[in-house]
């Protein structure tokens, strides 16, 4: 039996809003962040410390964690925010913030260990079964401890490519830099009790090299978790993953002794398989997953990449298995609809225009 629990990390704010060509005021990302935080959703990916010339969308990511912390979202659960950054420089641009605000002084205690999850009965993805236990996400974090403020968790998300073109593309540097980049800014980041999630891009597929070997993925994956990573999130970049292939990355992470509860899935929807995928991952024993509100997302470095699994999709489909996520549906509808028309784009969650529509 696997744990029951199913973790959504929303990556709307960062991963959603990174592609987008024209700027979008910080006041719309703020809002967003905060709209998202009342909705039952716990871990946000808010922003990211790249360079910005790189990525220009993200260049105002410190005005939004100042405002974070200045003006924490009112959400009756603690909500865990993650920063997504490729190196030190990101690092120190992020702490320069965290050790500015006046309500993140130095000399933070060490906040107590999470709590874990409990075993429960698996979801059932084969058939629909009217007796299945709702399972529940609220309040689950599965990093053993988090920086926290005021009720706000913070975390660090890394992030590396599985083939060499791809991370030249879109880090400037090799695998075996990025690993080497990575060693001491996740000693720094656990030093200072910031959990680290690492990503591991154009894993199921790159756009420059075609099909990537899973046990490449694993070595990377390895190479991450002995290095302290609290969470590997396994990225199909451009949606090139299938349900076969994800099983055999799954098969081949579990024999190289990653632990389920050690990763998340991260799937962009390029090809439609996004939610295929899942179900392979749940069968698997997955419990963790990444996705943007309204379907937006997508690598500025990857060509012809599209936008994440839909919150809305995933939320629905989990809920159809009979698992809580613990996330308004509606509401999540209404923010999808919302931020898609804000930035001119047409909402591509097809169960959030059907909640809408209801
Ligand atoms: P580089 O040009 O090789 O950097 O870029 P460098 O180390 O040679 O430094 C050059 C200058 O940049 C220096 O300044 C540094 O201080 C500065 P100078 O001395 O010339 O004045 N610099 C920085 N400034 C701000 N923030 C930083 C930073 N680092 C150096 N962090 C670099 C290398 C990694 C910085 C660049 O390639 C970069 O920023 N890449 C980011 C690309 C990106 O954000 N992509 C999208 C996110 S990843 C993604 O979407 C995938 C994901 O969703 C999973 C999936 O779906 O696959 C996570
Ligand atoms: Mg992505």
């Amino acid at each position: 039996a696997c744990a029951d629990q199913v973790r959504i990390i929303e990556v709307g704010p960062r991963d959603g809003l990174q592609n987008e060509k024209t700027s979008i005021p910080v006041e719309t990302k703020i809002e967003l962040i905060n709209r998202l935080a009342r909705t039952g959703l716990n871990t946000i990916e808010a922003g990211s410390f790249v360079h910005p010339k790189w990525v220009p969308q993200m260049a105002a990511s410190d005005q939004v964690l100042s405002s974070i912390l200045k003006s924490p979202p009112s959400s009756q659960l603690p909500i865990t925010y993650q920063w997504l950054l490729p190196n030190s420089k990101g690092l120190e641009n992020y702490f320069k913030v965290m050790n500015t605000s006046p309500s993140a002084p130095d000399g933070y205690p060490t906040p107590p260990p999470s709590p874990k999850m409990d075993d429960g009965p698996a979801l059932n993805t084969s058939s629909q079964d009217p007796n299945a236990m709702p399972a529940t996400t609220s309040g689950v974090d599965s990093m053993s401890t988090s920086r926290t403020e005021g009720g706000q968790r913070h975390e660090v998300s890394i992030f590396m490519a599985a083939t060499e073109s791809f991370s030249k593309k879109n880090t400037n540097c090799s695998i075996q830099e990025s690993l080497d980049r990575f060693r001491p800014l996740m000693a720094e980041s656990r030093k200072q009790n910031y959990p680290v999630r690492a990503y591991i891009s154009v894993a199921l597929g790159c756009p420059f090299e075609g099909a990537v070997d899973p046990h490449k993925v694993a070595e990377i994956a390895t190479d991450l978790m002995e290095m302290g990573a609290d969470e590997v999130s396994v990225a199909d970049t451009t949606g090139m993953g299938t349900a076969p292939a994800t099983r055999k990355l799954l098969q081949t992470l579990k024999e190289a002794g990653i632990r389920n509860e050690d990763i998340a899935m991260h799937f962009h929807d390029t090809f439609g398989q996004a939610l295929i995928n899942t179900m392979v991952s749940l069968d698997h024993g997955i419990r963790a997953f990444d996705s943007a509100v309204g379907g937006l997302g997508g690598c500025p470095y990857s060509p012809g990449a599209t936008g994440n699994v839909a919150t809305e999709d995933l939320v629905y489909s989990l809920h159809t298995l009979g698992a809580d996520t613990g996330v308004d549906l509606d509401e999540v509808s209404r923010i999808g609809d919302w931020i898609t028309g804000q930035i001119g784009k047409s909402n591509s969650s097809s169960a959030g225009k059907a909640t809408l529509a209801r």
